[in-house]
């Protein structure tokens, strides 16, 4: 099922169970901890009290009180000690152990913070990575929605290299297209020559137009439909070799969406949507681009949105997490859904 990655405060989430960033004592703390205690009440810590702690990278459920959740769930992240000490293992750990108990719980739905991001000091980008990598992993064979839940802006960092090339590549793009400076010159240069009413005309021949065949009747044109989205997708979906299942979790969708897109052979998903199987097909840009065509989409360069996906896409870079995270990161929408 998917995983989400949203702005806001882990407390007001209404979800199953909300996971909380604790220390061994699960006596309360700073950061999150303090936030989902203080929006608890007193009685998480009466129930925490009884557990006895809990170790680093592992995970131990409670009740919610007066928060929204039904569950909370507390696991204990490492301290960054520099890296050799085991910490990737631990935080994996502790992600996997959150979504282990969620699912023993019958949870449908859980959000985490970004564990260990903050007092423990685990670097950023790398907590981003370990936590996207291990939930989209659990993702995509269990049954279970994730909501990966940043506070502030500043606690997120998908790591300046690769947010330094995608700005670059935006600028690149966006910028040109957007203005189209060729356009733009040639139609001061233009207008320095021709009076303003000739101009005109000059500037609304657009480029030369193929030339339309005359349309035969509207329904021997209704007759020749094109194959539709969904049509191309099952196709796809069949020469990849995938499961429709393999297909829809690859493309960060749950399963409902994805059914009603192929019991339906007219049917139009958003573009986010569109692309996203895309992205799962691992679709070469013209493919992708003809997919998006069948949904009444195309890639454009006035979008950061677009741009971003199609770097993903141009350096061959299928995974959705991954390209979730970036667009998250320069507040687009997300793939997926
Ligand atoms: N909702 C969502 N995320 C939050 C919230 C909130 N209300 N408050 C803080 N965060 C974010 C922080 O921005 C950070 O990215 O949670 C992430 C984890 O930060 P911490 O809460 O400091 O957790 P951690 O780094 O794992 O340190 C745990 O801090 O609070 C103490 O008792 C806790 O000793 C333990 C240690």
């Amino acid at each position: 099922m998917p995983l989400f990655i949203v702005r806001n405060d882990i407390t007001r989430m209404e979800v199953d169970a909300i996971v909380n960033a604790a220390n061994e004592s699960l006596l309360g703390g700073g950061g999150v901890d303090g936030a989902i205690h203080r929006a608890a009440g007193p009685k998480l810590l009466e129930e925490c009290r009884a557990l006895g702690g809990c170790a680093t990278g592992q995970a131990k459920l409670t009740g919610a009180y007066r928060l929204p959740a039904k569950y909370v769930i507390h696991t204990v992240g490492p301290v960054w000690r520099g890296g050799g000490a085991g910490e990737r293992e631990l935080l994996t750990s502790a992600y996997r152990s959150s979504l282990e108990l969620a699912l023993a719980n019958r949870c449908e739905s859980v959000a985490f913070p970004l564990l260990s991001a903050g007092a423990y000091g685990y670097p950023r980008d790398q907590a981003l990575r370990v936590a996207v990598d291990t939930i989209a992993a659990f993702v995509l064979c269990q049954e279970i929605t994730v909501y990966l839940v940043i506070y502030d802006r500043a606690s997120y960092s998908i790591g300046e290299k690769l947010f330094a090339d995608i700005a670059a590549s935006i600028d690149d793009q966006y910028v040109e297209r957007h203005t189209d400076r060729r356009w733009e010159q040639s139609r001061r240069a233009l207008a320095r020559r021709l009076p303003p009413d000739v101009l005109w005309e000059a500037e609304s021949s657009s480029p030369p137009m193929a030339a339309c065949l005359p349309p035969e009747s509207l329904e021997e044109a209704l007759g020749k439909l094109d194959e539709s989205f969904s049509q191309m997708l099952l196709r796809k979906i069949d020469e990849a070799g995938l499961t429709d299942a393999q297909c829809y979790k690859k493309a960060n969708i749950d399963r409902k969406l994805f059914s009603k897109i192929r019991s339906n052979v007219w049917y139009k998903p958003s573009k986010p949507t569109a692309m996203a199987f895309a992205v799962a097909l691992e679709l070469p840009m013209g493919e992708a681009r003809e997919l998006l065509e069948k949904a009444g989409y195309a890639f454009s360069h006035a979008s950061r949105f677009d741009i971003i996906v199609e770097y993903f896409i141009a350096r061959q870079n299928y995974n959705i997490f991954e390209i979730n995270e970036a667009l998250f990161a320069f507040d687009q929408p997300l793939l997926g859904g």
